[in-house]
Formats: C-alpha cells, structure tokens, sequence
C-alpha cells in the first residue's frame, strides 16, 4: 500500500463493541471483535497517519505504533474520543456502539425472583454524530451495520448525522461482517456508490482507506 499518503494526518478511529452494565456481574454488548476496526488502524498507520485507536473490550492484540485507549462502556468511548478529537484530521467510527443503557445501573447483583424482569433504558450519545456536529469537525467516515436495504438506510445515516463517508456493511451473512476475518463494503459519499467486494478485513481496509483520502483530499482543496 501507498506508505506515505496519510503523512502528517492524525485518525482517530473507534473500534469494538461496548458493554452496557445490568449490574455489577452482568453486562449486554454485540457481537464486535474490533477485527474490522483494528485492520483500518493498522492499515492506517503503515500509510503514514498518527493513530489513536479508542477500543471497546475485545480480546485481539493491538497493532504496532499506535495510541490505545481501552474503555468499556458506551459513554466511556464517547469520553475518549471527545478529549482527543479537536487535533484530529480524520474520524473513523468502526465501534459496534451500544444505543440504549440501563437508566439505573444497581449496586448490588440482581437476585432472582420469580415473574418477569422489567428493565428500563434511556439513549446513549450518539459519537459519530457528536463529532461530524463540532463547529470545525475533522472528516468523518461513519460505518453502518444493517441486515436489510443496507444501501437505504446508510445512504439515511449519512446525510442525518451529516458525515462526509459512510462503510455500509451487510451484515445478513455469517461469514462476513460481525466478527468473521472477512467483509465486504458499500461506501458511500454525496455523488458515490463504490462497492468493494469481499476480502480480509486489513485487505479491505487499506481500499476503504484509499476511497478516503481520494474523497478527503478532494474536500481539502474546495
Ligand atoms: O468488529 P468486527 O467483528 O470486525 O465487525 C465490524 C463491524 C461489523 C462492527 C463494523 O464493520 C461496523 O459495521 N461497525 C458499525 C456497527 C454499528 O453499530 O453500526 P450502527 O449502524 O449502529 O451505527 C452507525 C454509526 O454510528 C457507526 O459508525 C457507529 O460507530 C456510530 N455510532 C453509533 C451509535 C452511537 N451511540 N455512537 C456512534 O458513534
């Protein structure tokens, strides 16, 4: 890959699902490895750019010459990146970000009883949209994790949360996507549809990354 074409660029990227705690032993989260989002960091940081890398728990190893910031919850993540995303050129939000948390997290374990458990949930910030909404935001290139009109309904998240890029990821089959080695994009920009065909996760990465600067440079110079 092309060593140099993001030299003097800081990218921040997020990566990973979140845990949402129940109580202090249980949490709900997704199915994210962070396998998508640390291939880009990777892929990245050999093209020349400074990363940081805010990373939800996952259990494979960070690349090399990186900063890594490890948080845990969805508010943890969007803590991380609001403190470090003023110097930052580009944003890449591959975190599987959980939407919903518990409005009354309990101290002590939940007990056991008989009947039905009601739990009650209020929004977690929505990051993407926080950072493409900053008075001088840094380039932003959302993802969107969808199992039907994935087209449609990122082409709905782009223009919404008002971003420069959007990753469209079907994620309907097993192999590719949430957790597998492999995926496939649709990228999509205001006049663009580009598909990019099923590979490894770094292999798509550094085309996904391509696609960026292409779109990135060319908004430098209007
Ligand atoms: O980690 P892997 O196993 O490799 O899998 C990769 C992936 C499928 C998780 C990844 O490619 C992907 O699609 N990530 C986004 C998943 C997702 O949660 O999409 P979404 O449609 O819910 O969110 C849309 C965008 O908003 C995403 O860029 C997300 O990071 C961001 N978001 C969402 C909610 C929130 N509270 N804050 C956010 O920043």
């Amino acid at each position: 890959h092309p060593p140099s074409l993001f030299a003097g660029k800081k990218i921040l990227i997020t990566a990973g699902p979140t845990r949402e705690a129940l109580d202090p032993v249980r949490y709900i989260s997704n199915h994210s490895s962070g396998k998508m989002g640390y291939a880009i960091a990777e892929a990245a940081q050999k093209m020349g750019a400074e990363v940081t890398l805010v990373s939800g728990p996952v259990s494979i190893s960070p690349p090399a010459n990186i900063e890594l910031i490890s948080v845990i919850s969805a508010q943890e993540m969007h803590d991380a990146v609001m403190a470090h995303i003023q110097t930052q050129d580009i944003f890449i939000g591959c975190a599987a970000v959980a939407d919903f948390r518990l409005t009354d997290i309990p101290t002590h374990k939940v007990k056991k009883k008989a009947g039905l458990l009601t739990l009650s949930f209020e929004q977690n910030p929505d990051i993407l949209k926080t950072v493409a909404a900053l008075s001088n935001p840094p380039f932003t290139l959302g993802f969107a994790a969808e199992t039907h009109d994935v087209e449609a309904y990122a082409k709905g998240k782009l223009e919404r949360k008002k971003l420069n890029m959007i990753a469209a990821n079907d994620v309907s089959s097993s192999d590719l996507g949430f957790n597998s080695d492999r995926n496939a994009l649709t990228v999509i920009t205001k006049n663009n549809t580009i598909s990019l065909p099923a590979a490894s996760k770094y292999a798509l990465a550094i085309e996904l990354l391509k696609l960026l600067n292409n779109e990135y440079s060319a908004n430098q110079n209007n």
